[in-house]
């Protein structure tokens, strides 16, 4: 088991959230190291996009901090994205009438150097060949699992240290799934990018995390490696116990 604190370049520490009367998130501690690759999973409404929301300063955190290396990081959105961490929300969140090379323009839009902008692009489009193919259509022209491509290259023309990806899989076929977890891999292989990755798809994520959060109802319950994730119950309790809660009939 990880202690707190030792090497963490981002760490939430005893943070809550509430929605109004809705507590998202209770007294929650984590954190990524340099390199890791993290899994933050649960079932729905557990409250894993409420982590990376408040970690980037987009929930109403209303106690316990965020630090990014040691320091203090504000709740200002636009200053923790220039510390270089990207988000890549839930539902992908694309310009679907903008061309693909338009939206990731978009990953970086305070850089002014074009030049960079170019690289970055050259770069991005080098891991994800589709998105070079169809550089000039349009987002809303590209199938699902290439969305999700797009969304993930928009997140790396930032060229983050930190990528926090919300839910890279969901809605997609099987196969496309297994393409994006390897895309997932291969940006942390490649690019040494950190990454934080929020899953429902719990066999194929642990493939490829060098650690997980197992998130109930706002509230942290494990952490630890996939091996003891595996040798545990605890996913069945938290994802069975909310099914058999949400609906008495269902197995
Ligand atoms: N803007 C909001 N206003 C009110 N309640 C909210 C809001 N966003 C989230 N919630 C509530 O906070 C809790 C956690 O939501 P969150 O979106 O973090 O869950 P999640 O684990 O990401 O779920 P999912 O797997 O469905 O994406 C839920 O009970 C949800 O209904
Ligand atoms: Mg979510």
């Amino acid at each position: 088991m990880a202690s707190l604190n030792d090497s963490f370049i981002l760490e939430m520490v005893n943070v809550s959230v509430r929605y109004g009367a809705v507590s998202a998130l209770e007294d929650a501690c984590l954190g990524v190291r340099k390199g890791e690759v993290v899994a933050v999973m649960g079932p729905n409404g557990a409250g894993k996009s409420t982590v990376l929301k408040g970690l980037m300063g987009l929930a109403p955190v209303v106690a316990g901090q965020v630090y990014w290396r040691g320091e203090r990081l504000t709740s200002a959105t636009h200053e923790i994205v220039k510390h270089g961490i990207a988000f890549v929300p839930q539902g992908r969140r694309l310009f679907t009438h903008l061309t693909i090379e338009e939206n990731l323009e978009m990953g970086c839009p305070y850089l002014r150097d074009r030049p960079e902008v170019r690289r970055r692009m050259d770069s991005v489009m080098e891991l994800f060949p589709v998105l070079h193919q169809k550089r000039r259509d349009l987002a809303s022209q590209m199938s699902g699992g290439q969305q999700q491509m797009l969304a993930l290259g928009r997140g790396l023309m930032a060229n983050p240290e930190l990528l926090l990806l919300d839910e890279p899989t969901l809605g997609l076929a099987p196969n496309i799934v297994k393409e994006v977890f390897q895309t997932v891999a291969l940006i942390s292989e490649r690019l040494g990018t950190t990454i934080m990755v929020v899953e429902h798809n719990i066999k194929g994520v642990l493939d490829i995390v060098d650690r997980a959060y197992i998130l109930d109802t706002g509230r942290i319950v494990f952490e630890g490696t996939p091996a003891s994730v595996r040798e545990t119950n605890i996913l069945a309790e938290v994802f069975l116990g909310k099914v058999q809660r949400a609906d008495p009939d269902e197995p």
